[in-house]
């Protein structure tokens, strides 16, 4: 997204913490290519928010402890990156307020949907929501505190996008994760292990390129009708998880697929209605599922460097 809003004419800066992955991957990552000044800091750092606020139009908050299974092993990280992170900037944007923030959400705060509903089902914005992981949780907290603390006259516009489940190039999962499942069933079939379907693969997911969800972010920001509004970020259309390993097969020779049990946490998934977002922010996912798809499997190809070591070891083979 850095990228698409340099490419646009914004004078992007970014603040991360720099340390959700090893430092070898900040290259083949590319932040820092992509023509954003990067500040290295934490969000929970008030004094370092409100200094670069002083200086900004637009916030987009999507900095976070964003993996589902390492928020539900440490709670305690994910309540100050996910909680207290969202709070400091909340309260910086309230002192120092901007035209507009977008608040990075997740569809997993749906957790399993309506229980009465079997199979895929579809997600609307506006249905009770049952988030079912401590990610989940913290994600819904920083939506509703967003709108508590931003809605009525603080001076700064807000809009809350929910993304669905966002791969391609250059993502690669982290150590002991469950999500991400491209790059994960991509990096077992590339290492000649077997694609390992949690609970059988029928979880669905709705795959979201991050291309899509970069120009969908980049709306957020700008669309008049977003202000105070809450979107779906997914293409409406469900894919399980044995869809996507095998669209990645074809392209190694002997892949083979193994069923693993189902973590704890994993929702069996859904997809999003897509009428919201098409309306306010004049907005549809153009990339489909085997385009994403053959794009990350020939990206990875094509960068051996992208293979994390920890993986690649026979001890990361878990
Ligand atoms: N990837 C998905 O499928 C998905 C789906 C729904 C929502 N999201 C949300 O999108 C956003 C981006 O996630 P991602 O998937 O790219 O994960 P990511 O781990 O690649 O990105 C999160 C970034 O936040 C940074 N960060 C964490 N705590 C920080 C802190 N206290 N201060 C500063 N930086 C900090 C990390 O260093 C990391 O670079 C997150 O808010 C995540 O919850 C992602």
């Amino acid at each position: 997204m850095t990228a698409l809003l340099h490419g646009a004419g914004a004078v992007v800066t970014v603040l991360d913490r720099m340390d959700a992955y090893p430092e070898s991957g900040h290259e083949t990552f590319g932040v820092a290519r992509s023509g954003a000044r990067l500040v290295v800091g934490d969000v929970r750092d008030a004094d370092t928010m409100g200094r670069l606020l002083r200086e900004a139009d637009f916030v987009v908050h999507a900095a976070a402890y964003a993996d589902v299974a390492a928020c539900t092993r440490r709670p305690d990280i994910a309540f100050r990156a996910n909680v207290e992170g969202t709070q400091v900037v909340l309260e910086q944007v309230a002192r120092h307020p901007v035209r507009r923030l977008v608040m990075v959400s997740s569809a997993s705060v749906y957790g399993d949907g309506v229980p009465s509903v079997e199979g895929p089902q579809v997600f609307h914005e506006d249905q009770p929501l049952h988030p079912v992981s401590v990610y989940a949780n913290a994600k819904l907290w920083a939506e509703h505190q967003t709108r508590l603390m931003l809605g009525g006259s603080s001076g700064t516009e807000y809009a809350v996008v929910r993304y669905f489940s966002v791969y391609g190039e250059p993502q690669i999962p982290k150590p002991g994760s469950h999500s991400w499942m491209v790059p994960w069933l991509s990096l077992q079939a590339r290492l000649g292990r077997p694609m390992r379907l949690n609970g059988g693969g029928n979880q669905v997911r709705d795959l979201i390129h991050v291309d899509d969800v970069a120009e969908a972010t980049a709306l957020a920001l700008i669309e008049e009708q977003m202000a105070g509004q809450t979107v779906n970020v997914g293409t409406g259309r469900p894919t399980s998880v044995r869809e996507v390993a095998d669209l990645i097969a074809p392209y190694f020779p002997g892949a083979r697929q193994i069923t693993t049990p189902r973590p704890e946490g994993d929702p069996l998934g859904g997809y999003a209605s897509t009428e919201l977002s098409r309306e306010l922010l004049r907005w549809q996912a153009g990339i489909e599922v085997r385009e994403g798809v053959d794009r990350y499997v020939r990206w990875l190809l094509a960068t051996p460097e992208a293979m994390p070591g920890w993986l690649a070891d026979p001890a990361g083979e878990e």
